[in-house]
């Protein structure tokens, strides 16, 4: 069986360092240990339209942007097969006969959708796209027979009830698909970036977040102006380290040799932290030092970004390619499927061979 990856996100808006942490930086480093036979990554543009099917044209136009977004953190599309939901053809076919082994109650249960459900307000007027996109994401996930499914854990209850919908596939018509995965960030921090604010969620209608896009300026003025802990008002006065999103987000993004580059005074985070809390040590200097790390690690992502964008053609080769390359994966699966369902009825499976 080849190892292969898929994970995807919706083109709604520009990827944010939540984005990054959660699960761009882990896909960057799965590709250059090149333990896969193949990697996907797919915009899921089918799925942002289901709750976006009255504004097509912002999901049109962040398709471009999340494709930089990822061209730019420096996923290499020699490695990875970067494609767009909506031209793998194949996928409708999946969705379609994997309603069959769904229920409308297990949708319904499904925590994700519920929460999202809420959050949206469709009260009695639910598209049944909306509800229905969880078996939409099965299909992207064995359409390529991927088994490892690098995520953040919001997308847990998809992988399971894909799980699922594998197993009753395969007792109905044999062993045809593949169980998936779910791969979760290791470090606590990064399984979900809070907003600048403090908001658990770094979302765009919150307008709490850091942008992949953003500029020195910008990620300096939203770095200054984060929330830390309301409580610690004078530099002398301990602070609190639990809930304070400066210290959440040197817990993502510090690495060995920040301190020894950036503030040199502390050896390691666990000194500072220590340090904050006992009192004495300002919120200027924990955000200005935060300023530096996460500017290290965006610098260069903004530098490909410019390249990319002064080259949006190579970019729309890539994903017409990696398209092409998807699709062709899908239909496999699909004529694998179709055998095993014996509705390759103009093939070799005889319709008529009661009558012969
Ligand atoms: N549901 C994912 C999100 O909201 C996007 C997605 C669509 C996806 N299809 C997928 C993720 C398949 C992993 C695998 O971010």
């Amino acid at each position: 069986m080849d190892k292969v990856i898929l994970t995807g996100d919706r083109p709604t808006g520009r990827l944010h360092i939540g984005h990054y942490v959660g699960s761009l930086r882990s896909r960057v480093e799965l590709q250059n240990k090149g333990d896969y036979d193949k990697f996907y990554i797919m915009i899921a543009d089918v799925q942002a339209l289901t709750d976006n099917w009255d504004n097509p044209e912002k999901v049109r136009q962040n398709i471009i942007e999340v494709a930089l977004d990822y061209l730019s953190v420096g996923i290499d599309p020699s490695k990875v097969t970067i494609f767009i939901q909506s031209g793998v053809k194949g996928l409708y076919q999946l969705t379609c006969f994997y309603m069959d082994v769904v229920t409308l109650a297990r949708l319904e249960r499904n925590p994700t959708i519920k929460s999202e459900l809420k959050m949206r307000n469709f009260g009695e007027s639910i598209p049944v796209g909306f509800l229905t996109y969880p078996i939409s994401q099965a299909a992207d996930i064995t359409g390529f027979d991927a088994t490892v499914i690098p995520v953040g854990d919001d997308q847990l209850p998809m992988i399971e009830q894909t799980r699922e919908i594998v197993r009753s596939i395969n007792n109905i018509y044999g062993d045809t698909l593949y169980e998936p995965k779910a791969v979760l960030p290791e470090n606590e921090a990064c399984r979900r970036l809070p907003g600048t604010d403090g908001d658990a969620k770094m979302s765009k209608s919150l307008g709490n977040c850091i942008y992949l896009a953003d500029d020195e300026e910008t990620i300096k003025k939203k770095v200054m102006s984060m929330y830390t802990d309301p409580n610690h008002i004078r530099i002398e006065d301990p602070g609190k380290v639990e809930g304070n999103t400066v210290f959440t987000y040197l817990d993502a993004f510090v690495k060995e040799d920040s301190f020894e580059k950036y503030l040199p005074e502390f050896k390691n985070l666990d000194e500072l932290k220590a340090k904050y809390q006992q009192g004495g040590l300002g919120d200027v200097k924990i955000k200005k030092f935060l300023f530096e790390v996460l500017n290290e690690e965006l610098a260069p992502v903004r530098e490909k970004r410019k390249y990319y964008e002064e080259h949006i053609d190579e970019v729309i080769a890539i994903l017409k390619k990696g398209t092409e390359e998807a699709s062709a994966h899908c239909d496999q699966v699909v004529d694998r499927l179709r055998r095993n369902m014996k509705i390759n009825y103009f093939d070799n499976d005889d319709i008529a061979s009661n009558y012969r």
